[in-house]
């Protein structure tokens, strides 16, 4: 059967394979499962709300006018409140990337030598395990005190449900991608060359998550700059810690996905017209995903009208205590004007796209349009002001 064969075993491309076994060596011996649950047992929110746990451009709505006249206290608040979304966020995409890694291998370890492939992803994927738990446990206390209910954050779910909690969808959508993600599983369980190339969609999707994770990390190693003291908890709010170790244990899954993705490739038989075709349309998928930008944070892909609603949950609640007209007025001008976080937002888009296209540059089975993420990159300021301006008037309305 075709989609079982393999031009040569993969210990014959050497190279690759030393890779593989460095990479999967050192994510073991380095694993960070135990710290991220250390620290998530000993994470008590009363111990840290007062100080920032991400650099402060790393805040919700930070550069708008809300931002601009808000307390230093309230700054504070933004700025853990990003923390909490962004990380609600992840844990959606780490949750379809656990059954993922699982489908994926299923088809892989039908070729010879996959053994290593697959023990990579097995422990690939319950250090995803204790990153949700990390970022579940934190989010969860932070809403339960702030606003004693869920706002970004959300009960646990399957692998086929939005991995982008914002998005521009309706049920109707909602219901066609939850079909192609369960296509998709099926299909790279299947086939190698599917299950080696959902490696280039994890690889990609995480691109941009290393521009943010790692400006995130960054702010715990500044705190230790001086080397990790006794107390570490007091020098560095344990947040700050979860996002340090959860980017390095990312930093190794980048790793295999490229290595899959771009190298494992050579392994397999040139793809078929119908393969060929799964996979363009799977990545065109992913520009989808991967076009917005919004004001409310840095680095998120979230689809400016989707989130009014929290926005305007978040800046009437207690913590705020804006009326409702005054939350509206700030939003008016949050999202549908200039201001200087939405132009940030903006440069990390361009940023990333950058990114894609260096990622894909030499994966030639692809068509012009996905290695140049022509999707990805058909968006600007004014269009999504545009968007924003065009259902701001109507969600006024119902507000
Ligand atoms: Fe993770
Ligand atoms: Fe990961």
């Amino acid at each position: 059967m075709t989609a079982f064969s393999q031009t040569s075993p993969l210990r014959e491309d050497k190279r690759t394979y030393k890779r593989l076994q460095i990479n999967h060596r050192r994510n073991k011996e380095q694993d960070h499962t135990e710290l991220l649950d250390a620290a998530s047992a000993r994470f008590d929110y009363a111990a840290c709300r007062d100080v920032p746990w991400n650099p402060e451009p790393f805040s919700l709505l930070w550069g708008t006018p809300f931002w601009d006249q808000a307390s230093a206290a309230e700054r504070v608040k933004l700025n853990q409140l990003y923390w909490v979304a962004y990380y609600a966020d992840i844990i959606s995409a780490e949750i379809a990337t656990i059954y993922f890694n699982q489908t994926s291998a299923a088809a892989l370890f039908g070729l010879e030598d996959f053994r290593l492939v697959c023990d990579t992803l097995d422990l690939e994927s319950s250090q995803e395990r204790a990153h949700i738990n990390a970022f579940k446990t934190v989010g969860e206390a932070v809403e339960a005190e702030l606003f004693g209910e869920r706002v970004f954050t959300y009960e646990m779910r399957g692998p086929f449900a939005e991995t982008v909690i914002f998005t521009d969808t309706n049920r109707v959508r909602e219901k066609a991608k939850r079909m192609l993600l369960r296509t998709f599983g099926v299909l790279s369980a299947q086939n190698a060359f599917i299950g080696c190339q959902y490696f280039l969609i994890r690889g990609l999707r995480t691109l941009l998550g290393k521009i943010v994770q790692h400006q995130l990390s960054g702010f715990h190693q500044e705190l230790v700059r001086d080397g990790a003291p006794d107390d570490l908890d007091a020098i560095s709010p344990i947040p700050s810690q979860i996002s340090y170790f959860h980017f390095q244990d990312e930093s190794y899954h980048f790793n295999s996905s490229t290595i899959i993705s771009h190298d494992v490739l050579k392994s397999l038989p040139t793809p078929s017209r119908f393969e060929r075709w799964v996979m363009n349309e799977t990545v065109k998928g992913a520009q989808k995903d991967l076009r917005p930008f919004t004001v409310v944070g840095d680095g998120l892909n979230w689809h400016g009208p989707r989130t009014y609603e929290v926005v305007h949950k978040v800046l009437t609640s207690k913590v705020f205590g804006l009326s409702s007209a005054e939350a509206l007025a700030f939003m008016r001008k949050t999202y549908c004007e200039e201001n200087e976080g939405l132009h940030r937002a903006h440069q990390t888009h361009v940023t990333a796209i950058d990114s894609y296209r260096k990622y894909l540059d030499d994966v030639d089975y692809l068509t012009a349009h996905n290695r140049d993420m022509t999707l990805a990159a058909d968006i600007d300021i004014p269009r999504v002001l545009a968007a924003n301006q065009k259902a701001f008037a109507a969600f006024e309305a119902r507000a």
